[in-house]
């Protein structure tokens, strides 16, 4: 039978990341692929006791349809846990979504015509690389320097995308602790970003999953804290700092934006779950969020102390081997010389068993053959130092092969 398909959704792809997953879950592989977050900090005693009480004693609420922008309770918690941030916003200027994904997903709908141009990191998070694809976005790739996104190439591509006659729709940026890099903004980019933006009438799409997640160094302001004009819109999942089984997240907008994203969840999927809302609702009201968030940032900064000590002891010191050093997250983010291509490697590793991202996904442009995130959130930091042994054999090998084959 031959099927008909919409030209946006042939255009898709599968997300290689996802694809790698379900090789990964091979016990005797050690993976670095999925940026899961650490089960361990999973409070899966405070959730039961909470899913079991709404359960037996709000049945009738939790287990019923909700409204599309979200449970009251759990808008309102947020409101309060913002504010302290410096984020001040109204409950209609927040709406609960099916995690960040689907925020992703929204924005899309919400905002973007075929050819419509949006800029993005180089790398940026593949899952917004899937969304920007399947709604047929054109993306504009920025390099990332150490402190974020190189501006002086942001002006000017938007500079000859304007030339160009393109419609440019905004910026989607992840400040702290970006996926795949694990690279952090500085506040004077955060500032000029949003100038960039003010100048050029630009929306700023701040999506935010690692940024409490911080176990050194000071934390910056959000973009959304310094936007005097609703042109950012915030999207923050529960995902990492709570639990990622229960697909939550916020979305701040104001104005007709939050209009525009509510009539596109509506047909998307009527509301979140009711269930989920109220349990990260008594969570943050009964136990307190930043409280919890206290007590797993440590984890978190131990994994990344033992994967940061397993590069420095194994990695092979060859020129162009490199890695940043994040101070929050869950990703580390290794460049390899070039030459080297990480999805080809990829086959060596797992024979090795031992598995990461390869990074040209995370490149709209087609580049990063040569770089690959590493995960450290679910192993052990014995398991780290033991993946990490031997990733650095993989590397080894493929490099003295390369060498071997252009002696040949
Ligand atoms: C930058 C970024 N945005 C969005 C998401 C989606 O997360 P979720 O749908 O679980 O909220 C992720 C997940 O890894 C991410 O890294």
């Amino acid at each position: 039978m031959k099927h008909h398909f919409s030209s946006r959704g042939a255009g898709a792809k599968r997300s290689a990341i996802r694809e790698l997953l379900k090789l990964t879950q091979r016990p005797d592989i050690i993976s670095f692929g999925g940026g899961l977050p650490a089960p361990e900090t999973f409070p899966n005693e405070e959730l039961a006791e909470i899913a079991s009480d709404l359960l037996r004693n709000q049945s009738a609420s939790v287990l019923q349809y909700g409204v599309t922008e979200g449970s009251r309770t759990l808008r309102q918690a947020m409101l309060e846990w913002l504010k302290p941030q410096g984020i001040e916003a109204t409950i209609d200027e927040l709406l609960v979504t099916t995690a960040s994904q689907q925020a992703l997903d929204l924005m899309c709908k919400s905002f973007f015509d075929p050819g419509d141009v949006v800029f993005c990191g180089l790398p940026t998070y593949l899952g917004a690389v899937q969304a920007f694809r399947l709604f047929q976005v054109d993306t504009a790739g920025i390099p990332l320097l150490d402190d974020g996104m190189d501006l002086d190439v942001l002006e000017a591509q938007i500079a000859d995308a304007r030339a160009a006659g393109k419609t440019l729709r905004g910026i989607y940026v992840i400040p702290d602790f970006q996926n795949p890099s694990g690279i952090t903004m500085s506040l004077e980019k955060r500032k000029r970003l949003l100038d960039i933006a003010r100048r050029e009438d630009l929306l700023v799409f701040e999506d935010d999953p690692y940024g409490k997640l911080r176990f050194a160094g000071d934390s910056i302001p959000s973009i959304c804290s310094m936007d005097t004009e609703g042109r950012v819109i915030l999207m923050l999942t529960f995902s990492k700092t709570l639990s990622s089984g229960l697909r939550l997240a916020v979305m701040l907008a104001r104005g007709d934006l939050m209009d525009a994203l509510v009539r596109a969840k509506q047909p998307t999927d009527l509301c979140t779950s009711k269930l989920t809302q109220m349990m990260a609702a008594r969570f943050m009201n009964e136990y307190g969020l930043d409280k919890h968030l206290e007590e797993i940032r440590p984890v978190y900064g131990a994994k990344c102390a033992a994967m940061l000590e397993a590069l420095e002891k194994h990695m092979p010191k060859d020129e162009g081997i490199s890695w940043t050093r994040p101070q929050g997250g869950l990703f580390v983010w290794a460049r390899m010389p070039e030459g080297i291509d990480t999805q080809e490697m990829l086959e060596l590793a797992i024979e090795k068993k031992v598995a990461y991202v390869p990074g040209a996904a995370a490149f709209v442009d087609g580049k990063g053959h040569n770089t690959m995130r590493l995960s450290y959130s679910l192993a052990t930091p014995e398991i780290i130092d033991e993946g990490i042994r031997r990733l650095a054999e993989v590397i080894r090998e493929t490099l003295e092969a390369k060498k071997a084959g252009a002696d040949d």
